[in-house]
């Protein structure tokens, strides 16, 4: 069988057929079009070891010899007894090639077992790859595990993932690889907001925009592993599964199970340009951030000016309360008001409700119309807040369908089942049992039906533990049943666009992005925990699908303090939007906020259609990120970039920041908008004698100058942003 060699966007793939499996030999940088004849790979023979060349297949198997993790495990049970067929000798039977497309059957027919593969390298350098085993015995199959890997070449000798909580999501942690395997494992029975959204393996010290980096990410909203397999003769590979639990995959012959799409990215530009591969990705989709109702061949509608009431007014809902901030939002300009929780049968605080997917009556009693109606006539879209997959015990749901609360147990808990321990007050809706899944489908897609609702917030708050079906392990099988109820609400609602949400961040992925439209990245509104939990989320995930709201003044989730300017510069890079009671903001705070949205407004094209660019700034205090225009047009603005500072640095003074990302032979006028002197922020935001001598006029210099040379920054109090922005001349 011929090799088959993939390539784009600077990046090769390569899948050798000669052991007689399908290998790949390489995945990283562009080997042009001709390759050599892939004999002279052939490894020498340690002593004390196989006899035999081991192959890294694209299925790594035990019958080759791979003493690494391999890639299936799974047994067959045979007259009823478990255990039959544990190893495979999977052999290439055809491949095929198309449009950076190759589809490769392997099968062991002695077993009853064949794995298609799947693996398109997109044209901006992304790798998406999936497997399906079909059982082709005569007995039921139970699939324990089937892992999607890559190999990383030998320079790759750090690891960095990302990690979080509630209120902390995505984090970064690194180590250096060394023999054995590191496994970030995920039991959340959602993605989870510890979840590593990305698991990176490069070369020393790779940074942002320097070192090989080799990616990967998978795309799955349940149990999962993302791992790091570093074995004995010296090969990596990286990747990841779904975590199955106790049987959940039984395939009956001729059944067959998909993997999770693994996601992959290399870069010989650090981690700016994983994220370029990605972003591509996203915004190729045909569905990118929806398209005006009415325009099918828009390429997608401006991210529009959300403000959402949660920590404006929590479950104090009211509706004189509700138009007035209405009222003032659109004074504001802005575009989207979404009710969050709190509007429906019962739920006056966390702890009842869910599941009576009925606008409240006492509370409503000419239900949603009228506030909608005053929100519409200001000129703003409606959003609810909904969170179909729950269910609260005080709810009239739980009390007339006892059975369809998930627990381990066969029995309802009415019967004497256990039920898992209560999370907020809340447990999960069995929506493998079809009647409650139309039941929860059949509410929202009334609410949306009835009502003019542009925009669903969907949540999801808690964990899955002790999940089962009739008594049998079940987040497989919830969390294909939760992405039917996404898909078959979009399918009869397509105008209506929906935000991913599970307390904050706990449901990233591209599972979940491929049928929402935006995400929620954290309950965290406090602009310093934010620019590490934007800048790590918007490792994947582009900014116009990451919600970033301007919160209070005093952050409700970390008490610190902050000024607007650091508020908004923070919220600016991505889909922005306000989560604040604004009637309570007058004078020249109100005035400033309204600058920003304006602001937003201009930039919101650049912002979402720009390349990300972030600095590798020395001193650690500092970041400097920002988003390009490719190509730049003169007169217009060619990038925005934000300095931020998190702490106080070392030095007396910042120095000179070099500003990478720009066109080097192009010339940039460079001026701080926020804060301005006329600016309320002006003077919190620095402690110097005296600014860097361009601040106050703008500079002029191109782009090769700003890369290599930089300027002097201006000395930024702690917890404070200066937004640049740079005019190509
Ligand atoms: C958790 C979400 O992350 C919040 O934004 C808010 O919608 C609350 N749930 C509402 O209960």
């Amino acid at each position: 069988m011929e090799t088959l060699h993939l390539r784009t966007a600077g990046t090769s793939l390569v899948i050798s057929f000669n052991s007689g499996e399908a290998e790949i030999i390489h995945w990283g940088a562009d080997l042009g079009a001709t390759l050599p004849d892939l004999a002279i790979l052939g490894e020498p023979v340690p002593p004390s070891a196989v006899d035999a060349n081991v192959p890294a297949g694209l299925l790594p198997q035990a019958s080759s010899s791979w003493r690494g993790r391999p890639a299936l495990r799974g047994h067959r049970f045979a007259d009823g007894v478990p255990g039959h067929d544990f190893s495979t000798r999977l052999r290439t039977v055809s491949t095929a090639a198309e449009h950076n497309t190759a589809i490769i059957v392997q099968s062991d027919a002695d077993a009853g077992i064949a794995v298609e593969s799947s693996l398109t390298l997109h044209d901006g350098g992304l790798l998406e790859m999936r497997h399906t085993l079909t059982n082709g015995g005569t007995t039921p199959y139970q699939l324990d595990e089937l892992a999607t890997v890559l190999p990383v070449a030998p320079d790759a000798v750090e690891l960095l993932d990302l990690t979080g909580r509630w209120c902390r999501e995505t984090h970064p942690q690194r180590r250096s690889i060394q023999q054995g395997t590191w496994v970030r494992t995920g039991r959340h029975g959602r993605t989870g907001h510890d979840s590593s959204l990305l698991l990176a393996a490069g070369t020393e010290g790779f940074g942002n925009r320097h070192g090989k980096v080799w990616a990967t990410h998978l795309a799955w909203s349940g149990n999962h592993e993302q791992f790091a397999d570093s074995i004995g003769d010296g090969r990596t590979m990286i990747g990841g599964s779904e975590l199955l639990g106790a049987a959940e995959v039984i395939l009956q012959p001729g059944g067959s199970y998909t993997t999770p799409a693994l996601f992959a990215a290399y870069s010989d530009r650090g981690l700016d340009g994983i994220s370029e591969a990605f972003y591509s990705w996203f915004r190729s989709r045909p569905h990118h951030v929806l398209p005006a109702a009415g325009a099918a061949t828009d390429p997608g509608k401006p991210r529009p000016v959300v403000l959402n009431t949660w920590e404006a007014m929590y479950f104090d809902h009211n509706l004189d309360a509700l138009v007035e901030l209405a009222d003032s939002a659109a004074e504001l300009g802005v575009e989207r008001f979404v009710l969050d929780d709190g509007w429906f049968r019962g739920r006056r605080n966390d702890q009842a409700g869910l599941g009576d997917w009925y606008v409240d009556e006492s509370l409503w009693p000419d239900g949603l119309g009228p506030l909608i109606e005053a929100v519409t006539s200001r000129g703003m879209e409606f959003g609810l807040w909904v969170e179909p997959e729950m269910i609260n015990l005080d709810s009239d749901i739980a009390r007339a369908h006892p059975d369809w609360i998930v627990g381990p147990s066969m029995h309802s808990h009415k019967d004497g089942g256990r039920l898992p321990v209560e999370w907020r007050t809340q447990h999960v809706i069995d929506l493998v049992n079809p009647e409650a899944w139309q039941y929860i489908f059949d509410r929202i897609d009334a609410l949306l039906r009835e009502n003019n609702i542009s925009y669903l917030k969907w949540d999801q708050n808690r964990d899955l533990t002790e999940h089962g079906h009739a008594g049998r392990s079940s987040v497989h099988e919830q969390t294909l049943a939760a992405y039917r109820l996404f898909d078959s609400l979009r399918k009869a609602h397509p105008g209506v666009e929906i935000e991913s949400c599970s307390s904050g961040g706990a449901r990233v992925d591209l599972g979940i992005l491929e049928r929402t439209d935006r995400i929620w990245a954290s309950d965290c509104n406090d602009a310093l925990e934010r620019q590490t939990i934007q800048r790590w989320t918007g490792m994947v995930v582009p900014p116009e699908l990451v919600g970033a709201h301007v919160g209070p003044t005093t952050s409700h989730t970390t008490a610190r303090t902050h000024d607007l300017s650091f508020r908004a510069i923070t919220a600016l890079f991505g889909h922005f939007g306000m989560e604040w009671d604004v009637r309570e903001l007058q004078g020249a705070e109100r005035a400033e906020l309204k600058r920003f949205i304006a602001l937003y407004k201009e930039h919101r094209a650049l912002i979402h259609g720009g390349r990300m660019v972030r600095a590798d700034v020395p001193d650690g205090s500092l970041l400097l990120h920002g988003v390009v225009a490719a190509p730049a047009i003169k007169g217009a603005t060619a990038a925005l970039f934000a300095l931020v500072s998190t702490r106080t640095g070392f030095a007396e003074q910042p120095g000179r920041v070099t500003v990478p990302g720009l066109e080097p032979d192009r010339g940039y006028r460079v001026e701080a908008i926020f804060p301005t002197p006329a600016d309320a922020g002006y003077a919190h935001n620095y402690t110097q004698v005296q600014p860097p001598a361009w601040l106050a006029g703008g500079a002029e210099a191109n782009g090769r100058f700003l890369a290599e040379v930089g300027l002097p920054m201006p000395i930024l109090n702690p917890e404070h942003a200066v937004l640049l922005k740079f005019t190509a001349l």
